[in-house]
């Protein structure tokens, strides 16, 4: 599967979530630094349907702002169930841009 490109990483805000609409998909992007990372997500909660990249982030998860369930941004595992999860793809900062492995 190859890379799609997502968004420039300067349209990123770093240590937020980026709403990004690729084809017919919904992604949350989180752009974090020292060192420079990107985590990519479904961007619809599972509980819902929650904005994640409206979420704050916080110890390597997003907490969704509506009813604050905690994702993690590795695993998109619940903090608080791990019988919910939301997608994550491989993601990868190259050429000024956020690049995704999306399956
Ligand atoms: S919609 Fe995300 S926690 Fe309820």
């Amino acid at each position: 599967m190859s890379m799609t490109k997502l968004i420039a990483v300067d349209r990123c805000q770093i240590g937020k979530g980026t709403f990004v609409v690729s084809g017919n998909r919904e992604l949350a992007v989180f752009l974090l630094d020292a060192p420079e990372r990107v985590f990519v997500m479904d961007n619809s909660c599972p509980h819902a349907s929650g904005n994640l990249s409206g979420g704050e982030i916080h110890n390597g998860t997003v907490d969704c702002p509506w009813h604050h369930w905690e994702f993690d941004l590795t695993s998109g595992i619940c903090t608080h169930s791990d019988r919910a999860r939301v997608t994550c793809y491989e993601g990868q900062i190259r050429d000024g841009y956020v690049w995704a492995k999306l399956t």
